[in-house]
């Protein structure tokens, strides 16, 4: 049986190994950002890769984009995150620590998960319901009821763009790369052979002003994901969303996460983002937070919102101008007119109708996998006496695939070793150690993850076959030096 992880036990293998550093360690750390060290960068890396491959370059259905981070600060006014994309917050008068409201919990109830992600409020309508706080518990202080009123506290980075003070304007770090899809839609239709139902995909960073952030890299204010915006004419989305959800409950399956691990939620309607008419998230049981069951990837069904909002957003560009850059000054109004006619609609030339399209958003955390797959991965055991840590992980994320050693550093069998690992290098991610007893130079492979190791030994000299030691058995099979690439490649992917 598995050992569980504990958070510390992650932490410090991530940092005695490379996987994970605290950001700017060297002057004290700043808060809730990390930095991916040599051995994290490859595992991120192939997460990754395993996300574009299962989504996009498997499917004639999905094609790629990478858009900038910064974008027209018009975009946030039509996708509601100006208005809208923010967390009720209040302040404990005693130590005066900040809290989202929908975090806080009953004195009865502490101890227990706090309900999660209640984002993307209609901040008016917030702010002016009632929010008993008599009976909450200061997570900080653990003093009762005494908070201030509930106020909104906007989750968008803001930043500067101009040198000069006259003509720089506020633009926004994006809060989710959804966005930028959206507002590429008809470059895509009109640059490729796309047909409605197909999907835009795109893997990059966003940034959020979380009022907390918690556990490692699960919640970080930078943090990467993994979007796809599928395309599909109103009345097909109940089906395309039970599609991806499939989809993407396998894609964890299929890369070793344990099924008792894993699980949706749908969420209630009080949840809900402005945009969804339904969302379900795929949940991780990780053995620590506020409660086990964490969020992964949320799966929405945005319907049209999106296309129609921006079509409207659009034509504020002039009141925009008039309003010098003011959101606040700009409303976005409904035309049932341009609802169809705009240029962010579709027309299927075999039905010859125009709509705009629904979208069906499986939006994955791409740090938050990361932490799934390792957690999911870790396990200690004992092997004759001794502990071994290892990393369970597929090997399509293995940061390091195979290692190579001589098994003592004489009689030719460096140089042999350095042969193989040449070779391997052109395939494969390798790794050349020949410091050390052969016995801890596997530890040190098996805690890192890398699923083969090879030794070049005494046979080696006489037959040019070495062994190759599997990390989860620690089986040992003899391959010729020369079959060594095929016999890898079969087991590797
Ligand atoms: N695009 C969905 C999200 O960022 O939550």
């Amino acid at each position: 049986m598995a050992k569980l992880a504990k958070l510390d036990d992650i932490v410090s293998l991530c940092k005695r190994r490379g996987f994970i550093f605290q950001s700017s360690e060297i002057y004290g750390g700043l808060a809730s950002c990390y930095d991916y060290g040599p051995l994290g960068v490859e595992l991120k890396n192939n997460v990754r890769k395993a996300w574009w491959k299962a989504v996009v370059q498997m499917r004639d259905d999905v094609v790629g984009l990478d858009c900038s981070i910064l974008m027209h600060p018009l975009v946030w006014k039509a996708s509601g995150h100006a208005d809208k994309f923010a967390d009720l917050i209040c302040e404990c008068k005693k130590c005066n620590t900040r809290t989202r409201v929908d975090h806080l919990k009953d004195k009865a109830e502490e101890g227990a998960a706090a309900q999660e992600h209640i984002e993307h409020v209609d901040i008016e309508k917030e702010v002016a319901a009632q929010h008993d706080l008599s009976n909450k518990v200061c997570p900080d202080c653990g003093k009762v009821g005494n908070f201030t009123e509930p106020m909104p506290f906007k989750l968008m980075f803001e930043t500067q763009m101009g040198a000069n003070v006259d003509d720089s304007m506020t633009l926004f770090l994006r809060p989710e790369t959804a966005q930028g899809i959206f507002a590429n839609f008809r470059n895509v239709l009109d640059t490729t052979r796309v047909k409605i139902p197909f999907g835009i995909a795109q893997i990059g960073k966003s940034f959020r002003n979380e009022v907390t952030t918690k556990a490692f890299i699960f919640r970080t204010r930078e943090f990467e994901q993994a979007e796809l915006e599928f395309f599909c004419e109103p009345g097909t989305d109940d089906e395309w969303f039970e599609h991806w959800k499939e989809q993407r409950f396998n894609w964890y399956l299929n890369l070793g996460i344990k099924k008792e691990n894993l699980r949706f939620r749908e969420h209630d309607a009080d949840e809900l983002a402005h945009y969804a008419k339904g969302c379900v998230d795929v949940e991780y049981k990780f053995p620590f937070g506020s409660g086990d069951w964490q969020e992964l990837e949320g799966i929405a069904n945005r319907t049209d919102y999106d296309l129609r909002q921006h079509q409207r957003g659009m034509r504020t560009l002039n009141a925009w101008f008039e309003a010098k850059g003011d959101l606040a000054k700009i409303e976005l109004k409904a035309e049932a007119e341009e609802y169809l006619k705009g240029p962010l609609s579709y027309f299927d030339d075999v039905e010859k109708k125009r709509y705009i399209p629904y979208v069906i958003e499986p939006s994955a955390g791409i740090d938050r996998s990361t932490l799934a797959f390792l957690v999911d991965a870790y396990d200690e055991e004992e092997v004759r006496g001794e502990k071994r840590n290892l990393l369970r992980f597929h090997p399509a994320l293995a940061p390091t695939k195979v290692a190579v050693f001589p098994l003592v550093r004489k009689d030719g069998m460096p140089e042999i070793a350095r042969n193989i690992y040449n070779d391997l290098k052109e395939h494969f991610t390798t790794f050349y150690d020949e410091k050390g007893a052969v016995g801890r130079r596997y530890r040190r492979q098996d805690e890192a993850g890398t699923p083969f190791c090879i030794t070049v030994d005494g046979q080696t000299l006489e037959d040019k076959t070495v062994t190759v030691r599997e990390r989860d058995s620690m089986e040992q099979v003899r391959v010729a030096t020369d079959k060594l690439p095929g016999h890898l490649r079969e087991k590797l992917v």
